[in-house]
């Protein structure tokens, strides 16, 4: 697997030794996580927490440039967490907060849009294709990215493990932090890191039922959580070419064999390509063992998740003490951003 180098040379928490990192991350509250999203980001989210200085929020003020249904959005808020706990998050090892509870980073969001031109924000390509899919373009769409430059630097974030797709917004926090830099900071200095992505390339693109990118505007997921008839169904249901039974196949062709690749281990990853390429095996038999790979491999977490799902306070005291240790970190960044732009406060952070 080729992760992605960051500039520090190679691949993060390759060695004990290397430099620890402040890796942030948002995820949207838009519904059930699907695989899309843990081979996207939420798998990474995982492993860098235990290695690294992690914050991870659920972006629900993101949530609301699309979303406007009340109780969708606090139950979609509340499943995220529900989600990262089961799947293995330790909040004992790392901040996991909803973003609301920092309001901070909406101050910031405002400070920032004064260092951003409007024309690189009409080259953002996931506005254009919301708008495409029809979302009213408002303020807050179009803005979006500046609230996620926020998100980032407001707690120094260095490692932005995050899909491919969202590459461009990062390159857009990029530029503001060394904009701030520039502008406000002594040249030696510089109040922000300079975030780097992190994303897994070989994976980035986790194919839906229907071939294309699984994805929730497509209707093509397959839901983490999915277990029993549902799950058989739709994996029965994934597209394939009409290739016959007996005859050979190109696994690299296949939305099945791209699934299997995600889930099994090599020595079944080799034995199922050898046996699409010898023919005599059909999708079927490679759909009836891909569901046997995906119920091992979610297994203790579809467990983890029944349990925690009865003990809601538990989930809140995890959001609230980590919305604790984010504001802390948020609020002394920010009296050194008032500070360097001139903003007097007369109230030294209390109310
Ligand atoms: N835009 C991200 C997405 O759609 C979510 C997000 C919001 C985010 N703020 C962030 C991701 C900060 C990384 C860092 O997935």
């Amino acid at each position: 697997m080729t992760e992605v180098q960051t500039q520090l040379g190679r691949p993060v928490g390759e060695s004990d030794d290397a430099p620890s990192h402040v890796v942030v991350s948002g995820i949207q509250p838009s519904g059930t996580l699907h695989f899309g999203n843990y081979f996207g980001a939420l798998r990474q989210h995982i492993r860098l927490h235990k290695k690294h200085h992690a914050f991870y929020f659920i972006v629900n003020y993101h949530a609301l440039t699309t979303l406007h249904d009340r109780q969708l959005l606090r139950r979609y808020t509340m499943d995220v967490a529900l989600d990262y706990l089961a799947l293995g998050f330790d909040p004992e090892q790392a901040h996991l907060f909803i973003q609301s509870d920092v309001p901070q980073v909406t101050e910031l969001a405002w400070i920032f849009y004064n260092l951003t031109s409007v024309s690189q924000l009409e080259k953002g390509v996931a506005y254009k294709d919301k708008v495409a899919q029809g979302a009213t373009p408002t303020a807050g769409l179009f803005n979006y990215p500046v609230l996620q430059a926020a998100d980032i630097l407001i707690y120094g974030g260095s490692l932005v493990p995050v899909g491919a797709d969202q590459k461009q917004h990062i390159e857009m926090t990029r530029d503001i932090a060394q904009r701030f830099n520039r502008t406000f900071c002594p040249e030696d200095d510089p109040l922000f890191p300079v975030p780097e992505p992190y994303i897994l390339d070989d994976v980035a693109v986790v194919p839906g039922i229907d071939g294309r990118k699984m994805s929730k505007s497509y209707d093509n997921t397959i839901g983490i959580f999915d277990e029993g008839r549902e799950l058989k169904k739709k994996v029965m249901s994934i597209v394939t070419d009409s290739t016959p039974l007996e005859d050979p196949k190109d696994p690299e062709a296949d939305n099945v064999f791209a699934l299997v690749k995600l889930f099994a281990d090599s020595p079944s990853r080799e034995r199922i390509e050898k046996l699409y390429r010898t023919g005599g095996y059909g999708y079927g038999h490679a759909k009836k063992e891909l569901i046997a790979m995906i119920d091992d491999y979610f297994g203790d977490a579809r467990e983890r998740r029944r349990d925690l799902s009865q003990r809601p306070d538990y989930i809140l005291d995890v959001l609230r003490e980590g919305g604790h240790q984010a504001r802390e970190r948020a609020e002394a960044t920010m009296q050194r951003v008032r500070d360097c732009t001139g903003l007097i406060t007369t109230y030294e952070g209390k109310l």
